[in-house]
């Protein structure tokens, strides 16, 4: 069975004391649930601080975006040998990321490698536009994204992705996509591409998430999909006790699965 992840995006959000607060919030509501792992992505400039309040604690760290070189002339950017040892996780190719900053499945791609070249865990964001989804182009659009990601992985690699699907027109809209919707994508696309590349037992063993719009009402129907195994959260992970509601909805579902098998 793949372990259920709960991975907040806190996006552009905190200063540093209102991270250290969120995370300490956090922390305290989330830190007992550890059939689910929890993953929080809190801005560069507060992962050191977010970091002292979680080490006592099973709370992994995220950063959000991260460039491909070591080193060198590129005056803003964040290089995978500064997160090394500071997070575990790195979200890359967030759409808001490709929308506003010019990455693409290209640049997207160079990030997969060097983050996994440094022991750093992507979490590779993909979803269509709301007129890519309208003209039936879904299906195109994100298997393209998701070959363009894997171009040059080796199984090894591979088996170390976590896919999240997030389809644009979904994220911050208060407008989710069906469970039904997001686990056909993830299902057919996301994990289809991966069994047609890599095989079926590698594709099971890649954990997908859904992201856009889920919160503690709507969080259970998404993880009762077979092909869902978590979310990239983003508003709703901003505050502790939806956080923390989402993370104990998905533990006990899973422990109520387990129990069943
Ligand atoms: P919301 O949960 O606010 O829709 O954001 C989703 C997201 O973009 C997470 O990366």
């Amino acid at each position: 069975m793949r372990v259920p992840m709960m991975a907040g995006n806190w996006k552009m959000n905190q200063t540093i004391p209102e991270a250290i607060a969120l995370a300490r919030g956090i922390c305290e509501l989330a830190s007992e649930y550890d059939n689910v792992e929890r993953v929080i992505c809190p801005s560069f400039v507060c992962l050191s601080a977010v970091r002292s309040v979680v080490a006592d604690v099973s709370i992994l760290l995220g950063a959000q975006n991260m460039h491909w070189a070591d080193r060198g002339p590129y005056t803003g950017e964040i290089s995978p040998t500064m997160l090394e040892g500071l997070v575990q996780y790195v979200i890359l190719g967030h759409s808001e990321r490709r929308q506003h900053f010019c990455e693409t499945d290209e640049t997207v791609n160079r990030k997969v490698q060097a983050a996994l070249a440094h022991g750093l865990t992507p979490i590779v964001c993909v979803g269509e536009s709301l007129e890519q989804n309208q003209a039936g182009e879904t299906y195109a659009f994100v298997g393209r994204q998701v070959r363009a990601a894997l171009e040059g992985l080796g199984p090894e690699q591979v088996g170390q992705l976590v896919f999240a699907y997030e389809p644009i027109w979904a994220i911050g809209t208060g407008r989710a996509a069906t469970p039904e919707q997001a686990e056909e994508v993830c299902s057919n696309v996301v994990r289809g591409t991966l069994r047609e590349l890599y095989g079926h037992e590698l594709a099971e063993a890649v954990r997908i998430l859904y992201g856009g719009s889920t919160n503690p009402d709507n969080i259970q129907a998404f993880m009762e999909q077979p092909d869902i195994d978590g979310a990239l959260i983003g508003g709703a992970s901003l505050k502790a006790d939806s956080y923390a509601a989402m993370v104990r909805i998905t533990s006990e579902l899973y422990a109520r699965q387990a129990q069943q098998e």
